[in-house]
């Protein structure tokens, strides 16, 4: 029997699986071995007394049932006490906090909740991969905004209707910190398209050059028309703990714990007590990560000179290929992965992302193999 078409066949080819499939694969041929910085997994994980958290709450017997599915008040106050003491935003930890399974999970939440079949999503290009996931899971369609050099986005070129914005600083790929007053002009078209806003605020923390982490929701409007999503992945090393957090508009949050009650059957209760204990804790390990990072990105963009090399915040580089050179060649030839420009949107082909997520010696043995690019 034919299957009938339904709304996976939509789904792009997932990116990264596909990257990592394609280095595996020439990580296993005869040569040097394989220099990966292609991958943005942090390399460095929580401080001790967050594993130590998990370990005392995995011990205790209150917390192996079925965790509060709205998640743990402790955790949603934690978030709010770091929204209030790190961003400058108030919220309501009951009623604009909803805790997730990782901030991916929510960023799909956002289109299934907001977004009809057939709607316009408005994407950053170059963006997040997922984005373009999120759009074909919702039977939406996508509408490509393209970044200027400095990250801001092109409004001329925005739709005149949508039903929602995804917007991400500092950005995935490009490495770019908000530029001033983009958030002011994305409600400002938002309002007029009509459209609800996403904030994507994974790399929130990972901000350099003495920069200060810029929360959407410190703008004012924005909790009217949107949320801003936070990752323990970045900030604290914590990607395989799969912990994030959708915070602002009310009425969003409460359509994403509604379906996360018929999706989910919430998050394991000592990942959440671990996850508020890293958020309540020693704040230096974040600062430790952001100088790291910042010290990486000097190296690599001094490595990648004359290669229009950018890295404002996150963990990559975004540079420029020289003409006639691809990522391709750079895996086979100098064997080393980066992540290809254009799998991130039209407007990156000729571009590639480089990750600083990865140890000291082996950056600097991929840098080294880029040198003379
Ligand atoms: C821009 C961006 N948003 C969201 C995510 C998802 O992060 P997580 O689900 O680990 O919170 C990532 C992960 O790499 C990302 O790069």
């Amino acid at each position: 029997m034919r299957a009938r078409p339904t709304r996976l066949d939509r789904l792009p080819e997932q990116y990264f699986t596909a990257l990592l499939a394609r280095v595996g694969a020439a990580a296993a041929q005869d040569g040097e071995p394989l220099v990966d910085l292609g991958r943005g997994n942090p390399d460095i994980g929580p401080p001790p007394h967050v594993a130590e958290a998990l370990c005392a709450a995995a011990r205790r017997s209150d917390t192996h049932g079925y965790a509060p599915f709205a998640g743990l008040r402790v955790l949603k106050e934690a978030i709010a006490e770091r929204y209030r003491d790190v961003y400058g935003v108030m919220v309501d930890p009951e009623h604009e906090v909803a805790v997730l399974p990782g901030s991916k999970t929510g960023l799909m939440e956002f289109a299934q909740v907001c977004v009809e079949r057939g709607e316009t999503i408005v994407l950053p290009d170059p963006g997040y991969p997922d984005y373009r996931s999120a759009v074909a899971l919702a039977a939406a369609q996508h509408s490509p905004l393209p970044l200027l050099p400095d990250g801001r986005p092109d409004w001329d070129a925005a739709p005149h209707e949508a039903a929602a914005l995804y917007l991400n600083y500092p950005s995935n790929p490009v490495a770019a910190c908000a530029p001033e007053g983009v958030f002011e002009e994305a409600i400002a078209w938002a309002e007029r398209a009509g459209a609800w806003v996403m904030h994507d605020f994974a790399y929130g923390d990972l901000v350099f050059d003495g920069r200060r982490p810029a929360s959407f929701l410190a703008v004012d409007g924005a909790r009217e028309i949107g949320f801003e999503l936070f990752s323990m992945s970045k900030s604290y090393g914590m990607a395989g703990w799969r912990l994030g957090f959708a915070i602002g508009n009310a009425e969003i949050v409460a359509r994403i714990e509604d379906l996360q009650n018929h999706q989910f059957a919430g998050i394991f209760a000592a990942v959440q007590e671990a996850g508020a204990a890293a958020l309540t804790g020693p704040q230096d390990s974040v600062e430790a990560r952001r100088a790291l990072y910042e010290a990486r990105r000097d190296r690599a963009v001094a490595a990648l000179a004359g290669h229009d090399a950018r890295g404002e915040g996150t963990f990559f580089v975004w540079f420029r290929l020289p003409d006639g050179v691809t990522c391709e060649q750079l895996l086979e030839e100098r064997r080393v992965a980066v992540a290809p420009g254009e799998g991130f949107g039209e407007q990156g082909r000729g571009w590639a992302r480089l990750s600083l997520a990865t140890a000291d010696e082996k950056l600097d043995l991929g840098l080294e193999r880029l040198n003379g690019l």
